[in-house]
């Protein structure tokens, strides 16, 4: 479970002081698509870094697990991971092998496990023949897999994608979303999904949505389609629910 206590959170940084993320709870559970939406700048990234401890917080709690995953690497196996938007700004070995290495690295992990946790992901994403391989002779797609493939190395209870859809095909989405599928209903791995995408809605079964640093929505896909156009207004809303919502207005 991921649990946000009243927590407050703004950057150190002058230039940006007018954005804060206020006095947010709410609590995410494994075994469903977790979504987070809002505009740009409504604090999606900031609250997925919150999730996985890349800053502490400026008041409030956050638990994933019960724990606190600003202090992450010193506990006992691995709360959460996360999966930016943009493979270049992941990647950080220059083989294949010693990106998948990397993160393990700071697990304190023997050798042997290291090893045994490499060749098991690597043969999980197709990337068994590529170990060797430098990055950039990875496409864009193999790219993405890696980065996805480095962080579920190191085992994570739960896994947040930034926007990892904005940039793909229709076809690699679909694809992107059968992954997601399986992690969430066959792998006991807690998902949580940033999208700005309106058709992406329709993958969320939970739904943070987020406007000017607060949380305005949070509930099912079901109660989100309830809420009225005062909700909406704030977010990306797929075609088809208008379309479908004249349709039954109409009682066709
Ligand atoms: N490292 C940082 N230092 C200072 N301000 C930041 C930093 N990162 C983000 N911000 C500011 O905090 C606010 C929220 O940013 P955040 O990245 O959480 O938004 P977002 O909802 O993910 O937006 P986007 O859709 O553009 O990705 C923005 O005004 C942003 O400019
Ligand atoms: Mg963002």
């Amino acid at each position: 479970m991921i649990v946000f206590d009243q927590v407050s959170f703004w950057y150190n940084d002058r230039s940006e002081t007018s954005f804060k993320l206020k006095e947010v709870s709410f609590s995410l559970e494994k075994g469903c698509v977790n979504g987070i939406i809002g505009g740009n700048g409504s604090g999606k990234s900031t609250v997925a870094r919150l999730m996985v401890g890349l800053m502490p917080v400026n008041s409030g709690t956050v638990n994933v697990l019960g724990k606190d995953p600003y202090q992450q690497l010193s506990h006992s196996g691995f709360l959460a991971g996360i999966i930016f938007q943009n493979p270049e700004n992941q990647i950080v070995g220059a083989t294949v092998e010693e990106d998948l290495a990397f993160g393990l690295e700071n697990l304190g992990l023997s050798h042997a496990e290291m090893h045994c946790r490499i060749i098991e992901t690597a043969a999980r994403f197709g990337l068994s023949n590529m170990l060797r391989e430098p990055v950039a002779n990875l496409s864009g797609g193999q790219k993405q897999l890696l980065c996805i493939a480095s962080v579920l190395v190191m085992e994570p209870a739960w896994v947040i994608f930034d926007e990892p859809t904005s940039h793909l095909d229709p076809w690699s989405r679909l694809e992107f979303w059968k992954i997601i599928d399986e992690f969430v209903h066959h792998h006991d791995l807690g998902v949580v999904v940033v999208s700005q995408l309106a058709e992406d809605l329709n993958r969320f079964e939970k739904i943070l949505g987020f406007s000017g640093g607060s949380l305005v929505f949070q509930g099912s896909r079901h109660e989100f389609r309830q809420a009225g156009d005062e909700l909406h207004q704030h977010f990306n809303y797929p075609e088809s629910w208008k379309f479908e919502q004249l349709l039954a207005s109409q009682n066709v």
